[in-house]
């Protein structure tokens, strides 16, 4: 692993999940080398200003939110859903970060998420065997011969709507809509129509009075334009290595490389081999990076990845990931805790893929409560190993799906038929993930009252 990085290096190594069986692979070829020519989609130096950020989620100092589809997708892509994702993850914060008092960063799931690792290579319908959907950057989600086909053009249209989906959220992040007033005027919305508002009313409540206070002393979105406007960052799995080399460029100001595709990457549970190509691609791009842990992991490989993928042990370099499924998070989650104490690795929790299972009527799905048992586990076991419980990564949209069961309006497995829409894992809706917010407030809320109570005695 010392030997000199490039961002081809990951070539002469052993590649899962990339695809090789293109009917036409100059073709690839000639896309990755047109993308090369595109833009960056993302700058260095906002990547670095993640990886500050993160630097204080690893020292205990703020927390990590991170969501959004699972898959993106052509046939998806409309402002509405980019603004309504964008728009819950900021009323989670909010709440989060009342409850939590420490700021939020707030990180999509969005502007390239694009390709997926599968448990099968292939899918069988009906006795007829056809290549599985890998994603829209790769090929289609019809059951048809020619839709399963490789197709690298895929990889030019998914560019183009990453840098729409960027430019969107830009704009909404800098241009007025993300008023704090407006964001928590929506959430008192959510309150007043889900059946379980009692619940969430008397910390909503107390956000309005903090506000209320906020403008009695001057504190406005007049008098301070940064109530106007919210940081926020993109992410997505760097699955597709030679879409990721082809969109990584040497920084003008530091002379390092960086991934331009999104400011933060990760790499997926199944794509994590020491030996692997990905992990020789993620150690030599100077983006804040991510790893999914999940319950096979050992303590002693994952100090050597972190090894590798931090060897100067830099705070908010890397995010490690737990998503073990909330039968299992006690018994993985301490050891490795304890294992990577010092560091300087952000801890955060993907309570969604340890929980998935496949109703009755073969609908894959996920129950909110134990999404929500994960978080809180691990919320639990982070604070009794003296480790900051840095985050959380979910997969969710605002939009209003039927895809996990459960929550406050009580989905049922009957209930999945009527909005499924995702591309591969079944997400979070906009009420279930306000809710999740909420929850994990009141839990976050609790250690620090207890914090507090042990520091004083
Ligand atoms: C994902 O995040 O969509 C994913 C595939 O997760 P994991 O790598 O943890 O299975
Ligand atoms: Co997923």
């Amino acid at each position: 692993m010392t030997e000199h990085w490039n961002p081809a290096s990951w070539r002469a190594r052993p590649a899962k999940h990339i695809p090789t069986d293109y009917p036409d692979l100059a073709e690839l070829s000639r896309v990755e080398t047109q993308l090369r020519k595109m833009p960056p989609l993302v700058f260095a130096g906002e990547a670095r200003r993640l990886k500050g950020l993160l630097g204080d989620v690893a020292a205990g100092k703020a927390f990590l939110l991170q969501g959004g589809d699972c898959a993106e997708s052509f046939k998806e892509f409309a402002a509405d859903n980019i603004r309504d994702t964008f728009r819950l993850i900021l009323q989670m914060a909010v709440v989060l970060t009342f409850a939590g008092g420490k700021p939020i960063v707030k990180v999509g799931r969005m502007a390239g998420q694009f390709g997926k690792p599968r448990s099968s290579p292939v899918e069988t319908i009906g006795g007829v065997e056809l290549p599985s959907y890998r994603g829209d950057n790769i090929n289609g989600m019809d059951f048809t011969s020619e839709s399963r086909t490789p197709d690298p053009q895929r990889l030019i249209q998914a560019y183009g709507q990453s840098s729409s989906t960027l430019n969107l959220l830009r704009a909404f992040a800098g241009g007025g809509y993300a008023d704090l007033y407006n964001i928590h005027r929506w959430t008192l919305g959510f309150v007043n129509d889900s059946p379980q508002g009692a619940r969430y009313r008397e910390l909503s409540e107390k956000i309005s009075e903090a506000l209320t206070f906020m403008a009695a002393i001057g504190v406005t979105p007049e008098t301070h334009p940064e109530m106007h406007r919210v940081e926020f960052f993109t992410s997505h799995e760097g699955l597709l290595l030679g879409y990721e080399e082809a969109m990584t460029r040497v920084d003008s100001t530091s002379g390092e490389w960086y991934d331009t595709s999104a400011h933060l990457l990760w790499i997926g549970e199944r794509t994590r081999q020491l030996d692997g190509a990905h992990i020789e691609f993620f150690r030599g791009i100077k983006n804040p990076i991510g790893v999914k842990v999940g319950p096979t992991l050992e303590a002693d490989e994952l100090n050597r990845l972190i090894d590798v993928l931090n060897p100067k042990a830099e705070p908010g370099r890397l995010t490690l990931y737990g998503r073990f499924g909330h039968d299992k998070i006690a018994d993985r989650l301490p050891g490795l805790l304890r294992a990577t104490k010092g560091r300087s690795v952000v801890w955060a929790t993907d309570p969604m893929h340890g929980n998935t299972l496949t109703a009755a009527n073969g609908y894959k799905t996920r129950p909110f409560d134990r999404i929500l048992s994960e978080v809180k586990s691990f919320v639990q076991i982070a604070e009794s190993e003296g480790v900051h419980p840095g985050g959380v990564h979910l997969e969710m949209t605002g939009q209003n799906v039927t895809e996990c069961l459960g929550g406050a309006r009580a989905l049922s497995e009957g209930d999945l038929a009527d909005r499924y829409h995702t591309h591969c894992d079944p997400r979070l809706n906009g009420e279930q993930a306000l809710e999740l917010a909420f929850l994990v407030a009141e839990k976050l809320k609790e250690e620090r009252l207890e914090a507090a109570l042990r520091a004083a005695i």
